[in-house]
């Protein structure tokens, strides 16, 4: 898969598994823009990594849920490295919690994250991949968008959310030969899983055919190829990347 000419904004992508994305595009020849919200020596660290290995890279900050801040990205991501012909939303948080202890701020922290920066990275950038033609939106939903999981009412809401958001969107932007699709992945190890106790992922563990969690590695191929021109057939669809999980 070569993506040569290509240029991707990878929202979240100072860590985990936007970390591993955008390092493994920019490897196929992409320019990447990467965003971050806080964490800034982390996505300099990926932009350096990038380079030293003859890529080309930006950082990019913007707190996704805020508008405001994704409109200034776009005009720095534009002036350095010009229209995005790839968005892949993949930024997203969890505030676990059961149902009945989960108050309204709660609720609407994921929310804000999860769908609200979705809305708007890809109302911002929505031009851009329109008139590439072969424009790629790319969301990051997830097993438990499918499955429902336990204490994450908020986080499987906004992750069910995406793949409506996604067939809608896949519908609106064929006459411009571009496509959507949502890559759903099962249990990834990032800080994210970290955060899960120990017993409860011995526990997802048994529900893994492949009798293991994911790796970064596991997904980014994946996410490469809908980025690249062979998938361009491909609209409107989830890929789910989750060991065999049954949903
Ligand atoms: N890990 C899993 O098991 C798993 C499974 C399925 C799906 N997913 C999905 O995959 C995506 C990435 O997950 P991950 O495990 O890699 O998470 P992670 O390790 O916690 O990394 C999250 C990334 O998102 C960024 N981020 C968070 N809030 C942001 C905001 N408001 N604006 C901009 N960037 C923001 C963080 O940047 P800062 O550090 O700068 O805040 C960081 O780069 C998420 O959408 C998640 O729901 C994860």
């Amino acid at each position: 898969m070569n993506l040569d000419d290509q240029t991707c904004l990878v929202t979240g992508s100072s860590r985990g598994i936007g970390r591993g994305i955008v390092t493994d595009l920019a490897s196929r020849g992409a320019a990447v823009a990467v965003n971050y919200r806080s964490s800034a020596a982390e996505a300099e660290a990926v932009v350096e990594s990038i380079e030293a290995d003859g890529g080309t890279a930006v950082a990019a900050r913007a707190d996704v849920s805020d508008l405001e801040n994704v409109r200034a990205m776009r005009g720095e991501v534009h002036d350095s490295l010009g229209p995005v012909d790839v968005l892949i939303n993949n930024a997203g948080i969890t505030v676990d919690k059961k149902f009945e202890n989960m108050d309204r701020a709660d609720w609407e922290a994921v929310i804000d994250v999860n769908l609200g920066g979705v809305y708007n990275c890809t109302k911002t950038f929505f031009n851009d991949l329109r008139d590439a033609r072969h424009g790629r939106l790319i969301n990051i939903s997830s097993v438990v968008g499918q499955q429902g999981n336990y204490g994450q009412a908020n986080y499987a809401t906004t992750k069910s959310g995406l793949f409506g958001f996604t067939r809608t969107l896949a519908l609106e932007m064929a006459s411009s030969g571009s496509t959507a699709n949502c890559i759903a992945p099962g249990f990834v190890k990032t800080d994210m899983l970290e955060e899960v106790p120990e017993r409860v992922q011995e526990k997802i563990l048994q529900d893994i055919p492949l009798d293991r969690f994911a790796t970064v590695q596991d997904i980014c191929g994946i996410v490469s190829f809908v980025a690249s021109e062979e998938s361009s057939y491909m609209t409107g669809q989830v890929l789910g990347v989750n060991g065999g999980m049954e949903w």
